[in-house]
């Protein structure tokens, strides 16, 4: 029997007031076999709304501290929207950009900025709206991760893969995962950002290239975020960048969820107020606390 696929509408009007619109990392897009790192599968995020909350890890909020050093407040108790989970995933994919940009600290420092806003940012509903959700199968990351580890250690200890045997995985459930989400920020912002990465070269070649998706010369803030939010392929969800809406304002957000047969739309105000995050130029020196990048800077 064919199922032919159909659309519910269903028109809510509230007001959003949770400050956080995901949290953690619960399914796994791409699969994971047995004995691979977590970290090499994509992971999404969970649908949430609710407020931010402490990390509860020291050893993870040394990372977050190095990581997203404008968002730290000093306090290792401080709420954000990101679980320790997603400050472990942001530092491993952050750190395979600092071969490529590291050389300029402040075009590393506005590149890292610019994912931890998104992603910990502790009023995160003010500029991130999700616009759609996607029915998954969830998975405990820190489960995985922490039978990762343990598995590592016993075939470091006998050097012979093939005698971990890893339990089956219990029985699996279904919730919504962020699958695609309206990201509001400052045209000025992104400008700045690419200004402090422009003159960077890796190899004689241009860095920003590999961000903007198109010669340093040519990138615009509109190319970057088209490039960074729908194009790489990395990213385990798609980022629709609105970069013209700089003055606090109450938008209608719609949004989809899709189940395999059916998909579902409502519609949202939520209170939008993109951010103005901190930037560094290429030659400014700076530092957070006891993190000193100024002595290290050369852009070209
Ligand atoms: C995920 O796994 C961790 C570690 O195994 C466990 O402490 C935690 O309760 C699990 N979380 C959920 C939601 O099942
Ligand atoms: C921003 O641009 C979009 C698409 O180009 C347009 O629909 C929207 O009305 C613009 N918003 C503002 C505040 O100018
Ligand atoms: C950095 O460069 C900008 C122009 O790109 C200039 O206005 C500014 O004065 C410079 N700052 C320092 C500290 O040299």
């Amino acid at each position: 029997m064919n199922y032919p696929s159909f659309v519910v509408l269903i028109v809510l009007i509230y007001k959003c007031q949770s400050k956080c619109v995901m949290y953690d990392a619960c399914a796994n897009l791409s699969p994971l076999y047995k004995g691979q790192s977590p970290f090499k599968a994509k992971w999404q995020n969970c649908e949430y709304s609710g407020e931010p909350q402490p990390v509860h890890n020291q050893h993870v909020m040394r990372m977050f501290k190095k990581l997203c050093p404008s968002l730290y407040n000093g306090d290792d108790n401080q709420a954000l929207c990101c679980s320790a989970n997603q400050i472990r995933i942001l530092t491993k994919s952050i750190s395979e950009a600092e071969a490529i940009i590291g050389s300029c600290p402040s075009c590393y420092f506005n590149f890292r900025n610019f994912w931890c806003q998104i992603t910990c940012h502790p009023d995160q509903h003010r500029f991130v709206q999700p616009i759609e959700y996607q029915l998954a199968e969830t998975n405990n990351f820190s489960h995985v991760l922490h039978e990762y580890e343990k598995a590592k250690q016993i075939t470091d200890f006998y050097d012979d893969f093939e005698e971990y045997e890893q339990e089956e995985t219990e029985s699996k459930h279904m919730g919504y995962v962020v699958s695609k989400i309206n990201v509001y920020m400052n045209r000025e912002y992104l400008g700045r950002l690419i200004e402090s990465c422009r003159d960077v070269k890796l190899y004689g070649s241009d860095a920003l290239q590999g961000f903007c998706g198109v010669p340093a010369h040519m990138c615009t803030p509109e190319q970057y975020a088209h490039h960074m939010g729908l194009e790489v392929e990395q990213n385990p969800f798609k980022m629709n960048f609105i970069l013209n809406q700089t003055e606090q304002k109450t938008l209608s957000i719609h949004r989809t969820r899709i189940e395999q047969q059916q998909q579902k739309e409502d519609t949202v105000d939520a209170l939008i107020q993109p951010v103005m995050p901190q930037y560094f130029m290429c030659n400014q020196s700076f530092q957070f606390g006891d993190l000193d990048y100024g002595s290290r800077c050369s852009c070209k």
